[in-house]
C-alpha cells in the first residue's frame, strides 16, 4: 500500500510528538509499522520483517485477524460500554468470565477485569492486602523475584525486581520484599543444579520466617521469568513454593501476563506444574492484544475472603469488564482452542529451542533455554567465567539493530537476548529465523 506521507514525515511527527515508553527521550529505530499480517510487519517503506517478539509477548493469533475486528465492531454497534461497578452486568462480560473458566488452571473459576498487565497485578496487591485484613490479620508485605517484572504502576513497580524500571520514581510502596529468582546460569547463591536442592525456592521460607509469618501477605512471581530473561524455573520450584506458601499461610499469585494463553506450550504456564494459585493476572495474550484488556483470576478460598458483608469491594477501573474487550477476549479464547495453538507453540516452540541450542558450539551464546514459544540466550565475552561483554559496547542493542535491519524483530529481555514470535508460527519459519541469527551470532565479538 502507498502511503499518503511520507516515512521522514512520520517521523519528524512522531519526534515532535510523540514520547516513546523505554527509548531514549526523543529518538525512533527510524521505521515506522504500518501493517501486519500473520507473522509478518510491513513498514512504509514497504520493507517485510518477522516479528519475532509477537510485538510485546502478545500477539499470540497474529497479526491481520479479521475475526478479532468483526467482533470489536460487532460489540461495538449492540453495546459500546455501560459499568459493571454497583452490581451492573451486561452479557459481553458475562461470557467472557464464563469462557474464561472454562481454560483457566484448575479451580480458579472467579474474575475480575482490568485494562492490562500493571492493573491486573495491582488489583492481585490490593486484594492479597484486603483478603488478610478481612481476616482480622495485619499481613500486608509482598515478596516478589529479582529480575522479574509485575507492570508501570506503583505497586506493581515496587513489586518488580528489575531494579532499573524503579529506582528513578522512588520512594516505591512500602512493604515489599524481593528475593533472588531461579536462573540458574547465574545462581545467586553461587550454586548448580540439581545439587542445590532448590536453594532458591526454599530461600522463600527462610524470608518469609525472617520477615515474620505474621506480616506477609503474598509471594508474586511470573511462572518463568519475562521481560527479565525469558527464563524457565526448573521444574520442581513451583510445587515447592506452593507447598510454603500454603504451610506458611501466604498467598500465591502467579503473573501470567506474558505465559498465558498458549504462550508456553500449555493455554497458563502454572499447568506444567499442576499447581494452583490462590490468583492469578493475566493480559496480552487474553486478547493477542488487538484491544487493551487484562483479569484476575482467583480461586474459591481468596475469592470467598474478598467478601465483607455490608462493604463493597472498593476496587474498579472505569473500564473493569469492556464490552469490546470481552467480546475480542472471548473471540481470541476460540481462536486459541480451535487452532490448538498452545499445541502448536509447545511443538514447535521445542524446534526453536532446539535449532537456537545448536547455537551454543558458537563461542559466545550461552544459557540457551526456552518454555514453548519463548525463549533466551546470552551473548558472553568468556563462557568459560561467564563474563558478559563490556556493557559499554551495546553487544545486545547492536545485534537487535542488526537483525531489524535483515528483516527480523526480537530483543533484549533484561540482559539476555530473546524471541516469542506469534504462536502460529512454522517449523520453516523458526528457520529462516534462525538463518538470520546464526551469522550475526557467527560474527560476534563485535568488531
Ligand atoms: C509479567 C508481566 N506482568 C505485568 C506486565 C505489565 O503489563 P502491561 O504492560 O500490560 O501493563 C508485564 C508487561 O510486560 C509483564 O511482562
Amino acid at each position: 500500500m502507498a502511503y499518503t506521507r511520507s516515512t521522514e514525515d512520520y517521523l519528524r511527527a512522531d519526534v515532535a510528538h510523540f514520547v516513546h515508553p523505554i527509548t531514549d527521550v526523543g529518538q525512533t529505530t527510524g521505521i515506522v509499522f504500518a501493517e501486519g499480517s500473520g507473522i509478518m510487519l510491513r513498514d512504509t517503506e514497504g520493507k517485510e520483517y518477522i516479528d519475532g517478539i509477537s510485538g510485546a509477548m502478545c500477539v499470540n493469533v497474529g497479526h491481520g485477524r479479521a475475526e478479532l475486528a468483526d467482533a470489536a465492531r460487532d460489540q461495538m454497534l449492540k453495546l459500546s460500554y455501560t459499568p459493571t461497578f454497583r452490581g451492573n452486568t451486561h452479557t459481553a462480560v458475562v461470557e467472557c468470565a464464563e469462557r474464561l473458566a472454562q481454560i483457566a488452571p484448575y479451580g480458579i473459576e472467579h474474575f475480575f477485569f482490568c485494562s492490562g498487565g500493571s492493573e491486573a497485578v495491582e488489583t492481585c496487591l490490593k486484594l492479597a492486602r484486603l483478603y488478610w485484613r478481612n481476616k482480622g490479620t495485619g499481613k500486608y508485605k509482598i515478596v516478589s523475584l529479582f529480575n522479574s517484572y509485575h507492570g508501570a504502576v506503583y505497586g506493581a513497580t515496587s513489586a518488580t525486581g528489575l531494579n532499573r524500571m524503579g529506582k528513578n520514581y522512588e520512594p516505591l510502596v512500602p512493604g515489599f520484599v524481593h528475593i533472588p529468582n531461579y536462573y540458574c546460569y547465574r545462581c545467586a547463591f553461587g550454586k548448580s543444579y540439581p545439587q542445590c536442592e532448590l536453594h532458591c525456592a526454599r530461600f522463600l521460607e527462610e524470608v518469609i520466617v525472617n520477615e515474620g509469618e505474621d506480616t506477609v501477605a503474598a509471594f508474586i512471581a511470573e511462572p518463568m521469568l519475562g521481560a527479565g530473561g525469558m527464563v524457565p524455573p526448573p521444574a520442581e520450584y513451583w510445587p515447592m513454593v506452593r507447598d510454603i506458601c500454603t504451610r506458611r499461610n501466604v498467598l500465591l499469585i502467579t503473573d501470567e501476563v506474558v505465559s498465558g494463553f498458549g504462550r508456553t506450550g500449555k493455554m497458563f504456564a502454572v499447568q506444567h506444574w499442576g499447581i494452583q494459585p490462590d490468583m492469578m493476572s493475566m493480559a496480552k495474550g487474553i486478547t493477542s492484544a488487538y484491544l487493551p484488556f487484562g483479569a484476575v483470576g482467583m480461586a474459591e478460598g481468596m475469592y470467598e475472603g474478598l467478601k465483607t458483608p455490608g462493604t463493597p469491594l472498593f476496587h474498579l477501573y472505569t473500564y473493569s469488564g469492556h464490552p469490546a474487550c470481552c467480546a475480542v477476549a472471548v473471540k481470541n479464547m476460540e481462536i486459541l482452542m480451535e487452532e490448538r495453538l498452545a499445541d502448536n507453540a509447545a511443538r514447535v516452540g521445542q524446534y526453536l529451542l532446539e535449532r537456537m541450542q545448536e547455537l551454543e558450539e558458537l563461542p559466545h551464546v550461552a544459557a540457551v533455554d526456552g518454555l514453548g514459544l519463548t525463549l533466551g540466550f546470552e551473548v558472553v565475552a568468556d563462557k568459560a567465567t561467564k563474563t558478559p561483554f563490556d556493557p559499554a559496547l551495546k553487544v545486545g542493542d547492536r545485534l537487535v539493530a542488526q537483525a531489524r535491519e535483515r528483516g527480523l524483530m526480537f530483543r533484549m529481555f533484561g540482559e539476555r537476548l530473546g524471541l516469542t514470535p506469534p504462536l502460529i508460527i512454522t517449523t520453516e519459519e523458526v528457520d529462516r529465523v534462525v538463518g538470520i541469527l546464526r551469522p550475526l551470532l557467527e560474527a560476534l565479538p563485535p568488531a
